[in-house]
């Protein structure tokens, strides 16, 4: 998809006192390294998403997101990469335009559309898209966070990536629309266990859409198990004493993390471990799915402090 891509992504030991005093080994798939925009699981999300959009000769590519959409920021780049005009339709008002985020999407050639956030809750009905494509005849739709069974197909291939890598028992990853977990466990063919940390609140809901999205893909693998009680208050939420937590994390390991998806992900994973949960000699790979940028919309926002986050390099 896009030609610089740094594949296979690198595997990374993470020293830990908390690890060794558990006797775990623990790796990071960095998977945030495969590109500085299209990073982590937007790489592998868009990757047949638009091999497919231009193979059926759609003229662009449409998607969903939030203001500060780490799914929207990719497909900008990747459309523009692949000379597909893209669109996004974005929760909420119009002066997120302004954002770190969206003005990079902007300066890609993506043009945006801000709906309100109840006709945002229309995403996935059938009549709104109905009128949408309707709207758009040209344009491939993309579901939010890019998940679909084309993303399916491009994140399952981490699996024999990561197996021709490393061995170990457990992978562990964020989960949002559960696009990423639901590919690992299509990819996996049930050779170890696959954890997903839900980041927003009440995500119950997700273990039927994983078992949907399987079930579409011919997978009926059960190994895997979603956690949703680490989503710290809900999306895009987090207390001063988790953020002193992820970036003493961060400091300690060098590991560059946000804490929308990583930083929550970690911190579940270091509870998990100090309850017990892995057995001694356990191995444990952690997936960095990417979405640093982030890190500049919650600067802009004073949500964090600039000089206290290992910050990507500004594209
Ligand atoms: C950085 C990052 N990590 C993890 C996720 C969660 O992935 P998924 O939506 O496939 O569950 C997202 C959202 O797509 C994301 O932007």
């Amino acid at each position: 998809m896009i030609s610089s891509a740094n594949l296979p992504s690198p595997v990374q030991v993470i020293e830990h006192p908390l690890f060794t005093k558990h006797k775990l080994t623990v790796y990071v798939k960095r998977d945030d390294l495969i590109h500085p925009v299209v990073s982590g699981n937007k790489w592998r999300k868009l990757k047949y998403n638009l091999k497919h959009a231009k193979s059926i000769g759609y003229r662009g590519a449409l998607s969903f997101g939030g203001g500060y959409s780490n799914h929207l920021h990719a497909l900008a780049y990747a459309c523009q990469q692949q000379q597909l005009p893209a669109i996004g339709i974005v929760r909420g008002e119009q002066h997120y335009e302004t954002n770190a985020t969206l003005t990079q999407a902007k300066k890609w050639g993506m043009s945006l559309t801000f709906i309100d956030r109840k006709t945002y809750k229309l995403r996935h009905n059938e009549t709104y898209l109905t009128n949408l494509k309707a709207r758009y005849p040209d344009y491939f739709i993309i579901p939010e966070g890019g998940t679909n069974l084309l993303a399916l197909k491009g994140v399952s291939e981490l699996c024999d990536e990561l197996n021709s890598q490393v061995e170990f028992d457990t992978i562990i990853t964020p989960v949002g629309s559960a696009g990423t977990i639901s590919g690992i466990i299509a990819g996996d063919k049930q050779q170890h266990n696959i954890l997903g940390i839900a980041v927003l609140k009440q995500a119950e809901y997700l273990r039927e859409h994983i078992d949907t999205l399987l079930e579409s893909h011919q997978c009926n693998a059960r190994n895997w198990q979603l956690f949703t009680n680490f989503h710290g208050g809900g999306y895009a939420k987090f207390s001063v004493e988790d953020l002193t937590k992820m970036r003493a994390f961060s400091q300690a390991t060098q590991l560059p993390i946000e804490p929308i998806y990583s930083g929550k992900m970690i911190l579940a994973l270091l509870t998990l471990v100090e309850q017990g949960f892995f057995p001694s000699g356990h191995r444990i790979v952690i997936l960095h799915t990417g979405g640093l940028q982030g890190l500049y919309g919650l600067i802009e926002q004073h949500k964090i402090k600039a000089d206290e986050w290992l910050l990507p390099l500004a594209t």
